[in-house]
């Protein structure tokens, strides 16, 4: 299996470590367009192989997508990240061109890769993406709910004081700092509800930090986080890469599912070897489907700004 992943920043860098060091793929091809800078990556994560002990190769290339032909999964980083006090969607001005313009040489090269998208304001980057590409819906996810429920989880975990892997929970809607959807009232501790164990206060206390998860990192360390956007990558890329078919909510195109039609926004979905498997139809009560309507309408406010470019 060969993964690619373009842009060698600190959340590409992350995620072909990981990809790497669990060995989902034997092959992945890390470009930038920085001359040097992907094979300088490249070779200082091959270094590890033997300390670490993995066999797969990590090729480096700058800006040269012939190397990336036929990729089974193409892992979408490029752009700029977010400053302290910055939103997501303040990058559109530079991340759409840039990931336009990558979408486009991907797909001359491996059309028939599932193309996961993680630069920002990715629910408007995933839409982008299947527009300039025009492949078929189950080719494009969008990562935001991946990592946003890992960290919904992470905090159930710290209030809970419980081990982290105990915990299930899932983060639907934008992957935006307001649009963001923690479904509280569906996660649980071993199988029981959390609502069981932790106060509604404490609840919305999780539920806050979940959605400014991002931005709080930001603030800390001056630039947008990499650890866990590059891991939640790496476990979307293994689901897709060995069809394990996990419920990861991912942002997609909708086409009437949760009410929604020509959108990518972030539902609950199966992921396997052809990328979107299906869409779970949970069932939301009438406050989530009130905030999934608006969350909804704040990412359709977003697309909007597409219309210049496409
Ligand atoms: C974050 C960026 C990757 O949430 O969107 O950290």
């Amino acid at each position: 299996m060969k993964v690619t992943v373009v842009g060698a920043g600190n959340v590409g860098a992350s995620c072909a470590e990981y990809i790497a060091i669990k060995s989902i793929a034997s092959e992945v091809v890390l470009l930038d367009i920085k001359e040097g800078f992907a094979e300088g990556k490249a070779l200082d994560l091959m270094q590890t192989a033997t300390t670490l002990g993995f066999n797969s190769r990590i090729i480096g290339v700058t800006n040269d997508y012939a190397a990336t032909a036929a990729s089974d999964v193409v892992v979408i980083t490029s752009g700029v990240p977010r400053k302290p006090g910055m939103t997501r969607e303040e990058l559109i001005g530079i991340n759409a061109g840039i990931v336009q313009s990558v979408a486009e040489s991907i797909l001359k090269h491996s059309p028939k890769a599932i193309i996961v998208v993680v630069s920002n304001p990715m629910d408007t980057m995933t839409y982008l993406a299947l527009k300039a590409t025009g492949l078929p819906k189950n080719q494009i996810i969008g990562m935001g709910g991946a990592l946003d429920s890992s960290r919904f989880k992470t905090y159930l975990s710290l209030a809970l004081d419980k081990p982290a892997n105990d915990i299930q929970g899932m983060v639907i809607g934008g992957h935006g700092d307001t649009t963001m959807i923690p479904l509280t009232r569906l996660a649980s501790y071993n199988g029981t509800p959390v609502s069981q164990h932790l106060s509604s206060e404490a609840l919305d206390k999780v539920a806050a930090a979940t959605m400014v998860g991002g931005a709080t990192l930001t603030k800390l360390l001056g630039t947008s986080a990499w650890y866990a956007p590059g891991a939640s990558v790496s476990y979307l890329v293994d689901s897709i890469v060995n069809d394990l078919n996990r419920m990861i909510p991912c942002s997609v195109f909708l086409d009437g599912e949760y009410g929604q039609k020509d959108i990518c926004i972030g539902v609950p979905c199966i992921i396997g070897k052809n990328g979107l498997e299906s869409i779970i139809d949970v069932k939301l009560n009438d406050q989530e489907k009130e905030k999934f309507t608006q969350s909804a309408a704040a990412v359709r406010n977003m697309n909007e700004a597409l219309k210049e470019i496409l």
